[in-house]
């Protein structure tokens, strides 16, 4: 039997024409929501996009990927013979590989980053936009031929469990080996995915190539590098028909095109006229000394700790924490009225510097084997090295981008690894994974928590006192630059929501969006919102948190506020300031840290007129937005000026 049109689609025309006819949900009981005021659209054709592509690209074969293992391994000795991938030593760290990029493309490149909306300001000011007809135009001559002398694979991905009531699928082609391999371990790749599509599934198109021919326009063969790309690049999204063109790059979330692509740029959109969330966010799951569950979902910008967070090993006794994802999560209202997530990937891409056996033992035992490691430097006895992996370096190495390397030119400031240098790695070989990490239903969120790299006036930890606040809270998330995009390192940057390189669509609409999932859900069963910052500095320049581990103290009263919240504890857990809730005296577990009460309340301290000051660029940052800034959040922002005041 085949449909002609996804099942979930045609039920919400359905429920606009008839809505008393419907029961409004699907198999696994999840409400039907959206919003979607047209007609279903039609599914397309997976075989006629692939054969329209190959015409406009011109590759030398086809081939369609089933997400195997023997066909990973053929891909991997591929790159191998063609020198893109370095085995390592096979006892040190077995089936592992080093992959060194073109020292061009080595992060995300959100200057050539492209939302294509029919409307300029549906794009909005964080956005680049491009009109969606000039790009196509200008993309049909950037594509035309870029994979002549390659190789196009062509590879069905679930973003989630495949078929799960949360999950969504795609259909990636690409000319990089790479890219499939990675793919292979980011999401799942499977020929199931097509099932779903010939049954009625609607699936995201994603084009992809590292622009680098091999034959040229006279048929002039020329020889392969280790890493090709193009000087020129475009990662480019057409949100409202849900496609994805990306060109020039082989690194990272440039090409892997489930990931930032799809995952958040398209699936924000796809969110915003559906119903849920698609977020830059770690999850969670909490259990404490009693065996209860929390789950927390918790947005950072780039590169500053969310995979650290995920593999938390606490400090505090008694607590467990269990890691369900590190850089997206997915949410939507459940049958049981909570707020359901789920990690739409299958592996982390974390970044390595700073990593070590002191900061994150788990990612350290994560990766003893199977991984593929982008731009860390190379052992002499066929390992890997990077910054913070050990307190010393070794006497020698080579470093990531092929050169000898010594401790000396480390002290000239010259790295060892990239500092965004990452590794590649199934969740699944997580020592702390959850159990059911898997489970397509996903988990019931308590407690959404934003935080960024911030030196001075963000607290520690603060509890918004309302949804708005805290919705106030991830709109107006600043945070120094790191090495996950190009652009100046420690440069300080709003970045609302972790979401600003991220968000498919108007950003301000995004924060009116989680206005109304928030009312949707009712004060009973939505999350708690809180805020944190591992990174307050003191006058010598040095955290005075000891962050890592010791973050478990921070989710430990976040989890005892949750409590409060639900009645089962009644003493007082928190005092009012002008930011939100902070820990009552004492209610903050810092026992044995070495930690002064200075400290404590350099930690907490919230200087007036440097917060004045933030507020009124706040107002000047929802300017650039006019009047598509919601009114609760212009009220919000007046109330703290008035605490302020
Ligand atoms: P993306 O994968 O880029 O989205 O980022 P991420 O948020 O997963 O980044 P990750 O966890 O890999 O962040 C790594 C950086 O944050 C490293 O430089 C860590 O040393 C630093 N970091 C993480 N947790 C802490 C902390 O508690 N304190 C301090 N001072 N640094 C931290
Ligand atoms: C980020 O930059 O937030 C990442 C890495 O998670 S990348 O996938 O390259 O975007
Ligand atoms: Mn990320």
């Amino acid at each position: 039997m085949t449909f002609t049109a996804n099942p979930r689609r045609t039920r919400l025309a359905l429920a606009e024409i008839a809505p008393d006819l419907l029961d409004r949900t699907d198999a696994a009981g999840f409400p039907a929501v959206g919003t979607a005021a047209s007609a279903p659209a039609p599914v397309r054709d997976v075989r006629a996009w692939v054969s329209e592509i190959a015409e406009l690209t011109q590759p030398d074969d086809v081939v369609w990927c089933d997400g195997s293992a023997a066909e990973k391994q053929r891909l991997i000795d591929l790159m191998v013979q063609a020198g893109t991938l370095t085995p390592l030593d096979p006892v040190k760290r077995p089936n592992s590989y080093l992959a060194r990029s073109h020292p061009s493309d080595v992060a995300r490149v959100e200057s050539r980053t492209f939302i294509c909306s029919e409307h300029e300001d549906d794009a909005g000011p964080t956005n680049n936009w491009r009109d969606p007809a000039a790009m196509r135009e200008e993309l049909d001559g950037v594509f035309a031929g870029s994979m002549r002398g390659r190789t196009m694979y062509v590879v069905p991905f679930s973003m989630g469990p495949v078929g799960g009531p949360i999950s969504q699928v795609g259909v990636e082609i690409t000319d990089s080996p790479y890219v499939v391999v990675s793919m292979h371990v980011m999401t799942r790749v499977s020929s199931e995915v097509l099932d779903l599509v010939d049954r009625g599934q609607q699936w995201v198109p994603a084009v992809h190539s590292v622009g680098a021919p091999l034959v040229d326009e006279h048929g002039e063969r020329t020889e392969d590098v280790p890493w090709p790309c193009n000087d020129t690049k475009y990662i480019v999204h057409y949100p409202e028909t849900r496609e994805i063109w990306s060109y020039g790059s082989g690194y990272g979330g440039n090409a892997l095109l489930g990931k930032k692509c799809f995952a958040l740029r398209i699936a924000s959109a796809m969110a915003r006229d559906e119903g849920w969330l698609a977020e830059h966010m770690l999850l969670i799951r909490v259990t404490s000394p009693e065996q209860r569950r929390y789950h927390l979902a918790t947005a950072f910008p780039s590169a500053c700790g969310k995979t650290n967070l995920a593999m938390l090993r606490p400090t505090v006794p008694g607590w467990k924490v269990e890691t369900l994802g590190d850089d997206i999560v997915w949410m939507r209202p459940g049958p049981d009225g909570t707020l359901r997530a789920i990690n739409p990937e299958a592996g982390f891409f974390g970044v390595a510097p700073g990593t070590g056996v002191e900061t994150n033992p788990t990612a350290i035992d994560t990766l003893t084997h199977d991984v593929i490691f982008t731009n860390v430097a190379l052992t002499d006895d066929g390992d890997v090295w990077w910054e913070g992996l050990t307190p010393e370096p070794p006497e020698h190495l080579i470093d990531w981008q092929g050169d000898d390397w010594t401790p000396a030119d480390g002290a000239a400031d010259r790295p060892a690894a990239h500092p965004n240098s990452r590794f590649t790695v199934a969740a699944a070989q997580c020592p702390s994974i959850a159990d059911g990490w898997e489970d397509p239903a996903g988990v019931p969120v308590d407690a959404i928590v934003f935080g960024g790299r911030r030196a001075s006036n963000v607290p520690l930890v603060a509890q918004a006192t309302s949804w708005e606040h805290g919705v106030f809270m991830g709109a107006t998330i600043s945070s120094e630059r790191t090495a996950a995009a190009e652009g100046a390192v420690g440069e300080l940057r709003r970045d609302p929501f972790a979401m600003l390189p991220f968000c498919g669509y108007n950003m301000a609409d995004h924060w009116s969006h989680w206005l109304r999932v928030g009312a949707g859900l009712g004060s009973e069963k939505r999350p708690k919102i809180f805020q944190v910052n591992w990174f307050r500095k003191d006058a010598d320049g040095g955290f005075v948190w000891p962050g890592f581990g010791e973050n478990s103290r921070v989710v430990k009263w976040i989890a005892e506020q949750i409590d409060r919240a639900r009645g089962v504890r009644t003493d007082s857990g928190a005092v009012t300031s002008p930011v939100g809730l902070l820990p009552a005296p004492g209610a903050l577990d810092v026992d044995g840290l070495d930690l002064s009460d200075d400290d404590l309340a350099d930690l907490f301290d919230v200087p007036t007129e440097a917060w004045l000051a933030e507020a009124g660029l706040t107002a000047e940052f929802f300017d650039t937005f006019g009047d598509r800034v919601p009114s609760a959040l212009r009220t919000q922002l007046d109330r703290l000026t008035d605490r302020l005041g």
